[in-house]
């Protein structure tokens, strides 16, 4: 690993995201060793005028670490490591006093050997990122002479749709190169996500029966049990769709659709995830189900006439040699009956059935991203006893007991020490969020333009029955056992 001066620059430090996700990230990351205080300083970045103090106290409540020995000491020495800088986020004279501080603490390592490191994490709204990075290329790229590197970490929404995404895409690619800017996905920094790429290629047994020829369809569902509180203006202007489908679901996609990368370097990977999005054919109208929750406009920052969709359904079909006929079925809501992600493999019944057993279920695997990580896969086993009946069963994989007392690391804490170590396999690369976008841009832009309008349904229940019905009738079988 490189060594030498670390500074992490966390610009919208008063903010939530900051608050609940970057620092306590940050924090576990320091208690594991990753950030060693001879090395590394913080910075905290905004433009609310507040003391090192305050901003340490905002932040104090946020960071829990359960496999720390002595925690509150812990907590007390990573809040040193943080210092406030205030400025605007188009203005030089606050990106200037931040270069001025971030010089000042690389100099007091300057004993260090190695180079200098600068990381600018962006937990900002996406408006200002175009001038924020104008400001960090200007003032604050790292000037050692012994090399080093100046990153940039940014947040989705990566625009609105394919045309905003490009114009942001290309007035950041005119400051800074490709293997400088790494675009956040949380998802992919799940451990069920990232052990994707392990199942399949690693195992024989998924190997044959991958394809069309025995797989039906594929569900990707995202559900949660609360809904939009607190947040309500930003989501109302994105929506289900660009908010969870766009990005996280169809990032899982990739990894379940995609061919063998040559090999695990990050460019193979991403190139064959850039080929999945190329081969989706155009969204069908009436393979979309769009829903919002009865309640949802009574949010006070939620205009009363407004057609987002807090839950959707839509059916991707990938047209290449693999999966030409396998409906891929995105399913993602808020305010539904209960918090879950998952993948769901549904392979197609037994030809010649002679236990007639059909009826009880097919095999399904299925990979629950959260809560509780877990892989199973439902079979049909002989019923245990005197006769031939047949019942549905399940080889199960339960993380929580099979790898008891090992603590899953969170998805921020991960992507963080990648953006530090250089490694962007688990980012999204320019090519793939334009094809991204492509996919979903006529779909969005119909339903910014009310010709598409969402069904009510009742918060707590299973999002509209209409979705369920299209579920089904792209070959879906709900089974029972589990
Ligand atoms: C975020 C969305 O990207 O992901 C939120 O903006 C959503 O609306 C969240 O709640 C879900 O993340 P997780 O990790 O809790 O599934």
């Amino acid at each position: 690993p490189e060594t030498g001066c670390l500074s992490i620059i966390v610009l919208g430090a008063s903010g939530d995201l900051a608050k609940k996700k970057t620092f306590p990230a940050l924090f576990n990351l320091y208690c594991q060793g990753f950030l060693p205080p001879d090395e590394v300083h913080i910075f905290g970045y905004a433009r609310t005028k507040i003391s090192d103090d305050d901003l340490r106290n905002r932040i104090r409540g946020y960071l829990v670490n359960d496999r720390s020995a002595s925690p509150s000491e812990d907590v007390s020495k990573f809040l040193q490591l943080i210092q406030y800088v205030s400025g605007s986020y188009d203005g030089a004279e606050g990106f200037q006093l931040l270069d001025k501080e971030i010089t000042k603490h690389e100099i007091s390592k300057s004993s260090q050997e190695g180079s200098s490191r600068r990381l600018f994490y962006l937990a900002l709204p996406p408006s200002v990122y175009p001038s924020v990075c104008r400001m960090i290329r200007k003032y604050c790229m790292n000037k050692s002479d012994l090399g080093g590197w100046t990153r940039i970490v940014v947040e989705k929404p990566f625009g609105k749709d394919l045309d905003s995404a490009e114009q942001l895409s290309s007035q950041i690619g005119e400051l800074f190169d490709e293997p400088q800017i790494y675009r956040i996905d949380h998802y992919l920094g799940k451990e069920l996500v990232q052990n994707l790429l392990v199942l399949r290629f690693a195992n024989r047994f998924f190997l044959p029966l991958w394809n069309r020829d025995n797989i039906d369809n594929v569900q990707i569902v995202f559900r949660e049990d609360f809904g939009t509180e607190g947040r309500g203006g930003y989501f109302d202007e994105y929506g289900i769709i660009r908010d969870i489908i766009q990005n996280h679901l169809l990032q899982v996609l990739c990894l379940v659709a995609m061919e063998k990368p040559v090999s695990l370097k990050p460019e193979h990977i991403r190139d064959e995830k850039v080929k999945v999005l190329q081969s989706v054919l155009p969204i069908k109208d009436e393979e979309v189900v769009l829903g919002q929750y009865e309640g949802y406009r009574d949010d006070p920052t939620v205009p009363n006439h407004s057609n987002t969709p807090t839950f959707a359904t839509v059916i991707l079909r990938i047209h290449n040699e693999r999966w030409e006929g396998v409906p891929f079925i995105l399913k993602a809501g808020k305010a539904l009956n209960s918090r879950k992600a998952e993948i769901r493999v549904q392979f197609k019944d037994v030809p010649g059935d002679i236990f007639k057993c059909q009826k009880q279920g097919r095999n399904e695997f299925v990979i629950r991203l959260q809560p509780s990580e877990a892989m199973y896969m439902k079979l049909t086993v002989k019923q245990p006893g005197l006769d031939m009946s047949t019942v549905q069963s399940e080889l199960d994989l339960s993380y929580r007991q099979r790898y008891q007392g090992v603590t899953i690391p969170e998805a921020y804490e991960r992507l963080i020490l990648d953006t530090i170590r250089g490694d962007q396999q688990h980012f999204v690369r320019r090519d793939e969020l334009k094809a991204a976008w492509e996919i979903f841009t006529p779909l969005l832009h119909r339903i910014d333009n009310g010709e598409m309008k969402p069904i009510p349904y009742r918060t707590g229940s299973r999002g509209p029955a209409e979705a369920d019905e299209l579920s089904a009738k792209a070959g879906y079988v709900q089974t029972h056992g589990y």
